[in-house]
């Protein structure tokens, strides 16, 4: 790497804010399937009448859920035209001004001047660029700010508590991009947000017999922050990227990985509460040992789970994919515990996908 001074140095992610069809139940399915924590809240009883969020917290990941109250809004036409989505990726900051100098000068179309929040607890810098569809990035300032959450927010402390589920902090998130435009996202991100491309795969690395895709990781100086960028390549049938470019209606983040120490644990816990993962066939097992070799792991613990494993020249790792998380085939989660490795389960990709386009098959959109 050069020694080019990073010109938005950044802390990590800040929180990920998802526009919804209805805050208060996806709430409760965060706290109850996913073991988030109630952090915040706005809404009428803060002052704010258009809409309302809660947010919610596990160790080092805050998410937010946001939905209209009332009609005709910006919040509702973009989950008539997205569904639920992501909205902010809002990433934390030491200068949310600066952050949004250098990157509408380098191009970076505005969403929002820098604007400063204040409440008792101090005041909170935000500022934000467009990327890829509709998805924005904020930038939030908090040096000098110590409540819980933002100003606007008041806490939100119901009696219902989950326990966690060991969920600790945002590895990486994807965005899937329409034909022919990753590259055009991958040059954004480094030459406006100065990050680095550090892996790349191509339809070759990452096909099946019906279909491909073509993906960039772009990480930013610390790494810290990972973005992969998708885009559909050409198959026998359509790719589980254009499946979500159509429902979604372009480009969108496509799921979030969160890490965790213990994969066992938490696929286990999210198990037992419902949620519900990609389907591994059986058969996925009988070639582990000779590709990935000695692991830590049981295997037939991990083959139980339908845990996947993938190994690196620096170590290996475990991972898993939820299924889609609302009604259209579009968002999802995955869950992941590395073990040195810091690449994206590559080898897993193949199995990957034919168990995707076995759900596909079902949709009747493959
Ligand atoms: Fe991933």
């Amino acid at each position: 790497m050069s020694n080019d001074k990073d010109f938005l140095p950044i802390n990590g992610t800040d929180f990920v804010e998802f526009y919804v069809g209805n805050a208060k139940q996806a709430a409760y399915y965060y706290q109850t399937a996913y073991g988030f924590q109630p952090l915040a809240y706005s809404g009428l009883e803060t002052g704010d009448k258009k809409k309302t969020s809660y947010a919610l917290r596990q160790d080092k990941i805050t998410l937010v859920f946001t939905t209209p109250i009332k009609q005709g809004t910006d919040i509702g036409r973009h989950i008539d035209l997205h569904g639920d989505g992501v909205k902010f990726v809002a990433l934390w900051v030491d200068d949310a001004r600066l952050s949004f100098e250098e990157t509408t000068r380098r191009g970076a179309k505005p969403y929002l001047e820098p604007q400063v929040k204040k409440d008792d607890h101090g005041e909170v810098v935000v500022s934000g660029i467009h990327t890829y569809g509709e998805t924005i990035h904020l930038f939030v300032e908090r040096k000098n700010y110590n409540g819980f959450f933002l100003p606007g927010f008041r806490e939100w402390n119901p009696a219902y508590k989950t326990q966690e589920v060991g969920l600790k902090y945002v590895d990486h998130m994807v965005g899937n991009v329409g034909w022919g435009e990753m590259n055009k996202w991958v040059d954004f991100y480094a030459d406006v947000m100065g990050f680095k491309q550090i892996i790349s795969f191509d339809d070759k690395d990452i096909s099946t017999e019906y279909t491909a895709l073509m993906s960039k990781v772009m990480s930013n100086g610390n790494g810290y922050i990972k973005f992969p960028i998708n885009e559909p390549a050409k198959g026998k049938k359509k790719s589980q990227i254009e499946e979500y470019i159509d429902f979604y209606n372009g480009a969108g983040v496509q799921h979030v990985a969160m890490a965790t120490d213990n994969i066992i644990y938490t696929i286990n816990e999210l198990r037992k509460r419902g949620v519900e993962f990609l389907h591994v066939p059986e058969s996925y097992y009988d070639t582990v040992p000779e590709r990935v070799g000695e692991i830590d792991e049981d295997l037939g613990v991990l083959k139980d789970l339908h845990i996947l494993i993938d190994r690196d020249d620096e170590g290996y790792l475990l991972q898993l994919f939820t299924k889609p998380v609302q009604d259209r085939p579009t968002v999802f989660y995955e869950i992941i515990q590395r073990k040195g490795a810091r690449s994206f389960g590559k080898g897993n990709f193949k199995a990957l996908f034919e168990a995707i386009e076995l759900e596909q098959e079902n949709r009747g959109t493959l």
